[in-house]
């Protein structure tokens, strides 16, 4: 062999290895991608596979691995392993997944869904974005709580009941306007609302809020023992509201009112928040619902955007008159 052959043939065993050194690493594949390819292999039933890429995905991602790990827990409930499903959907629970009613509709947690423990965390990651959702700042812009709490001029030694209390928006405001002298009944459905205004009483130092959870056509009401009754963005989610208004009717002290803060009715496409279409009540239907309980427009207030502001009283009082004072104590 010649020495140029035998330089020839080092050079061709030489080449491929320096080539491979010198080709650029294949670029990662994105979690865009992965996304996709695990939407298919998911599609398609490959559950092994689906997991696979929505843990690589959750590897990759930075921030909040929300969408991958709800990946995670639905290939994983499809794996027949709830514990791990649990585990991964408790986790981007933590991080702050949110769409309760993603994982209501989605066939891969159906079952589970009747596992008191899924139950429960679910029903704590809705309570979270409805706190959430009720104590958004720019909620501010419309609801005006100051001027609302200007407008209810409440009184010192006040008894009200806060139906719908949610998160306290107006409880604790409340409780502060009535003073140690005074009592708020913050009454709700939801035992999460509760425990959320609990913890707020707490930070406050507020003793005069009582915590009343409730059923849905019952306050419980002390009878004749509420000057003013408060229900905020609460009365469209009752049934019967004629027959509920007897109930608040019956827990009114003479001289009490009924003050109602509810949405406008107004189509999706206009206010793509608030209560379903299907919910709202137009302010007449609702005057007429609570003239049949015995109660009469003691006067509204006209300075909320998105909201009627109407306080009813029960004594035949003139619309724009004056509000009854509350009884003495
Ligand atoms: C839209 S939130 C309003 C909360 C609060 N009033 C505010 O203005 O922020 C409605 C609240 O009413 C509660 N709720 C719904 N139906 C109820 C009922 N029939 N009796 C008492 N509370 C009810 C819900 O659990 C929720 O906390």
């Amino acid at each position: 062999m010649t020495l140029g052959t035998r330089l020839l043939a080092a050079l061709l065993i030489l080449l491929p290895a320096a080539g491979a050194r010198s080709a650029e690493p294949a670029p990662a594949e994105g979690p865009a991608s992965l996304a996709a390819r695990f939407e298919e292999a998911f599609a398609a039933g490959d559950y092994a596979k689906a997991l696979a890429l929505a843990e690589k995905r959750n590897e990759i991602v930075e921030e909040p691995h929300l969408a991958a790990l709800y990946d995670i827990a639905r290939a994983r409930a499809m794996l027949g392993s709830p514990d791990e499903s649990y585990e991964a959907l408790k986790r981007a629970a933590d991080a702050g997944f949110s769409d309760v009613s993603r994982i209501r509709k989605d066939p891969a947690f159906r079952e589970l869904l009747e596992e008191e423990r899924f139950r429960s965390l679910v029903r704590g990651i809705w309570a979270r974005a409805y706190l959430a959702m009720l104590e958004r700042p720019e909620r501010a812009d419309f609801q005006k709580p100051d001027q609302v709490m200007k407008a209810l001029a409440m009184r010192p030694g006040e008894r009200v009941a806060d139906i719908g209390a949610g998160s306290g928006y107006f409880t604790i405001p409340v409780a502060k306007a009535v003073g140690p002298g005074g009592v708020v009944w913050a009454i709700d459905i939801a035992q999460e609302m509760l425990d959320h205004i609990a913890k707020r009483l707490e930070r406050e130092r507020l003793t005069n809020v009582r915590l009343v959870k409730v059923s849905k056509d019952d306050p419980q009401l002390p009878p004749q023992g509420v000057d003013t009754i408060l229900m905020v963005d609460t009365i469209h989610y009752v049934q019967d509201r004629t027959a509920y208004a007897r109930k608040l009717r019956a827990g009114l002290a003479p001289g009490g009112r009924l003050v109602v803060i509810d949405y406008v009715p107004k189509p999706f496409e206009e206010r793509p928040w608030g209560p379903l279409p299907e919910q709202q009540v137009a302010r007449e239907i609702l005057d007429a619902e609570m003239a049949a309980a015995g109660f009469t427009v003691l006067r509204a207030h006209d300075f909320l955007t998105e909201q009627y502001f109407v306080e009813y009283s029960t004594d035949a009082a003139p619309a724009g008159g004056p509000a009854p004072a509350p009884p003495p104590r």
